[in-house]
């Protein structure tokens, strides 16, 4: 049975650093609430000039370095994203081109921050399928661009960067002791469209418009979805709980991490964090997160990972897979 196994991942974060303090002198706000309430002590945010296909091209190069591959050797490309550069040409076609890459296929996947656990399930289907031998994913996002910076209920939480991996074919068992994707569980139910959106795109506005959220009920969802696509997943895998050695979460908030892990029955130990220096990077905080950890060398061969992720939709889902 074929795979998709990982066989590289890359990041890149922008230079500018924002810690909370900054917001202190401009909003009703402190250092203090923002640790308190969601974790985050500081963002990146992208330079004027830089735009997402610029964050997911030096992502991309990492990852493919990681991989020990040239562009020329990937099929297809996915961008996670909610901030393209344009309407249109897709950011995965610039990065494409930004690769020098000159064959293949690429094209970018919209599910806001469950962008990258869908870009996941869509690769997974495609590599198993046959279509593609190799897909490079990314996800990448600047969300300075669409905040507003009169909202502290939005515009605290959010920051820039761009994660990426790449997936290979590999033949296995058709057994949970394989290597790769093991299962996914994708959802969404478009009645939650109001709970958090952006106010603005083409056929609307004319403009990119601004992020608006309920915090609180995105926040009471995200508890109780999480844990359930995780535990659907890992049915699916015929896995339990107990057999995961990492969680890979959506870094939007440590106290919707820390519910889900508990509702996991997981310690936190087994938990990858990346909040506090990332803020929430919407569909990069995953690849994000995976490419800190593998850097820092702490997945071994055979650990089981699960991914999980909820966004505006509502849209959320998640992946296990072996490392
Ligand atoms: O990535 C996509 C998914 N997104 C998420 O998962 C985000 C989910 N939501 C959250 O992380 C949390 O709901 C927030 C961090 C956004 C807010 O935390 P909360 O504990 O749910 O607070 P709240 O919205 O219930 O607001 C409590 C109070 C309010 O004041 P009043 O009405 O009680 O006087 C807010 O106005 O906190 C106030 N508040 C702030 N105070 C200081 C909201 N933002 C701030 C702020 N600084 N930045």
């Amino acid at each position: 049975m074929r795979r998709a196994i990982v066989r590289g991942t890359g990041h890149y974060l922008p230079e500018r650093v924002v810690e909370n303090s900054w917001f202190e002198d401009k909003l009703d706000t402190s250092d203090e609430w923002i640790r308190a309430r969601t974790g985050i002590e500081r963002r990146h945010f992208a330079a004027e000039d830089q735009r997402t296909s610029d964050l997911g091209i030096l992502a991309a190069q990492a990852a493919l370095a990681d991989a020990g591959l040239d562009a020329g050797q990937i099929d297809a490309v996915i961008v996670a994203t909610s901030t393209p550069d344009l309407t249109f040409p897709s950011v995965a076609t610039m990065v494409q081109a930004g690769l020098g890459m000159r064959r293949g296929f690429a094209y970018d996947l919209q599910a806001v921050c469950a962008g990258f656990v869908y870009a996941l399930a869509n690769a997974d289907a495609m590599i198993r399928a046959g279509l593609a031998d190799r897909v490079l994913l990314i996800g990448a996002e600047t969300f300075s661009r669409i905040m507003d910076w009169t909202d502290r209920g939005t515009c605290v939480l959010f920051g820039d960067g761009a994660g990426a991996v790449v997936l290979e074919a590999a033949e296995g068992q058709g057994t949970s002791a394989d290597r790769g994707i093991l299962a996914t569980d994708l959802n969404s139910d478009g009645q939650y469209r109001d709970l958090l959106y952006v106010d603005g795109g083409v056929a609307s506005t004319g403009t990119a418009g601004h992020l608006r959220m309920q915090g609180n009920l995105v926040f009471r969802h995200a508890v109780e979805k999480l844990a359930d696509t995780a535990h659907r997943a890992l049915d699916r895998a015929g896995l339990t709980p107990e057999q995961v050695d990492w969680l890979v979460p959506h870094q939007a908030n440590l106290r919707i991490i820390e519910a889900t892990a508990k509702r996991m029955r997981l310690p936190m130990e087994k938990v990858v964090l990346t909040v506090a220096d990332h803020g929430n990077t919407s569909a990069a905080s995953i690849p994000l997160a995976l490419s800190v950890a593998n850097a820092e060398g702490r997945f071994k061969p055979g650990d089981v990972l699960v991914a999980e992720a909820i966004g505006g939709g509502l849209a959320w889902g998640s992946v296990v897979l072996r490392w």
